[in-house]
């Protein structure tokens, strides 16, 4: 399955992109603007750890920036999104399949 994370550079994003990849049958696509709200650092070392893992691909893209949004032209098919930043203060799963 096909996964992308938003916010996969937070606190939850980032558990949440590391339990997803732990199944080799998923490639989660994770997209965070890395903002200083807090250490950018502490986002940093997380995405390190998750880059490690070949299933795993990140894009550092601010969703508020419709120019951003030609960096996701490339994925296509994608069967689950999790939105998981402040801007929409929700948790949410869209199955698109
Ligand atoms: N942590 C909790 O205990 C908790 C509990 C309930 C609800 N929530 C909600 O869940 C969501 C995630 O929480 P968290 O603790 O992981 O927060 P977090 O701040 O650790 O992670 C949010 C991430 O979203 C990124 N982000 C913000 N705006 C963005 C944008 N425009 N484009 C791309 N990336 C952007 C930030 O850079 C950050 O890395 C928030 O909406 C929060 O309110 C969190």
């Amino acid at each position: 399955m096909k996964i992308l994370i938003t916010g996969a550079a937070g606190f939850i994003g980032s558990r949440l992109c590391l339990e997803l990849i732990k199944n080799h049958n998923n490639k989660v696509y994770g997209i965070d603007k890395l903002d200083s709200y807090y250490s950018k650092k502490l986002k940093k070392k997380r995405l390190i750890e998750l880059n490690r893992k070949k299933n795993f691909k990140f894009f550092k893209i601010d969703l508020k920036n419709n120019k951003n949004f030609k960096k996701l032209e490339k994925l296509k098919n994608i069967d689950k999104i999790k939105k998981l930043i402040k801007i929409l203060s929700l948790v949410i799963s869209i199955n698109l399949s």
